[in-house]
């Protein structure tokens, strides 16, 4: 597996961890991502097609992020893992975390899978769960979000179509583009999952 060009642009994001020493190292080995990028029916063209549409995702990312964000807001067991003491949303947190997670829709769509970007979703993973939750921020929010939202969130997450309509105006390349999308998600939050599971039966 390749590394990221020693001179790209890390975007400067607080407690954006990519590509630099804070980030956890990923246990997994090429082939491990490899078999399951083939399960999931990910290939070079999905790769190819969500980076020739990079500038989409860029320009939609904070309003997707806006709207995911909306569905969690409306859903106390959700907003939940977003409140400090006593229930009390906190707000400092979700604006930090918020251009993370707007970075995150743009990395998606147009980085490569190589060691770099594997090693940031073991962290993303762990920054779930009570090992790294709270950490970067420093926060008093509830110690993880448990692993069966993060996998409910999936449909929510995948949905993109209201933002690609307008800016695609091929139908077939809008689904295509919406599957790779779904995919390249569904790969990241798989690997999420690893750090909540018990060694050997991720
Ligand atoms: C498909 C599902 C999900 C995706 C794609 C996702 C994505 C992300 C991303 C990209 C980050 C920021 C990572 C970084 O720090 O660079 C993040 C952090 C976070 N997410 Fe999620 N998330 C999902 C599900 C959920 C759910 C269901 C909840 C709770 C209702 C949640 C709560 C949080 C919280 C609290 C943080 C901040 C963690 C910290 O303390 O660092 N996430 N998420």
């Amino acid at each position: 597996m390749g590394t990221s060009a020693p001179n790209e642009q890390i975007p400067k994001i607080p407690g954006y961890a990519f590509g630099s020493p804070e980030s956890a190292h990923s246990p997994l080995t090429e082939k491990d991502v490899h078999e399951l990028e083939q399960t999931i029916g990910w290939t070079e063209e999905d790769a190819a097609r969500l980076q020739q549409h990079g500038d989409v995702f860029r320009e939609q990312a904070e309003a997707m992020v806006d709207a995911w964000r909306a569905i969690i807001g409306s859903q106390p067991h959700l907003a939940h893992w977003f409140n400090g003491p006593y229930e009390k949303p906190d707000l400092d947190y979700k604006a930090r975390v918020k251009p993370r997670f707007v970075q995150w829709v743009i990395d998606t769509a147009t980085r490569p899978h190589d060691q770099a970007w594997l090693d940031y979703q073991e962290e993303i993973g762990l920054r779930h769960t009570p090992a790294k939750k709270n950490t970067t921020d420093e926060r008093h929010t509830a110690p993880m979000v448990p692993l069966r939202f993060l996998l409910g969130f999936l449909p929510a997450v995948s949905d993109i179509r209201r933002f690609l309509q307008g800016r695609i105006s091929d139908e077939a390349t809008l689904q295509a583009v919406e599957r790779s999308w779904s995919k390249a998600v569904l790969i990241e939050v798989t690997l999420w999952a690893r750090p909540y599971t018990r060694d050997g039966l991720w």
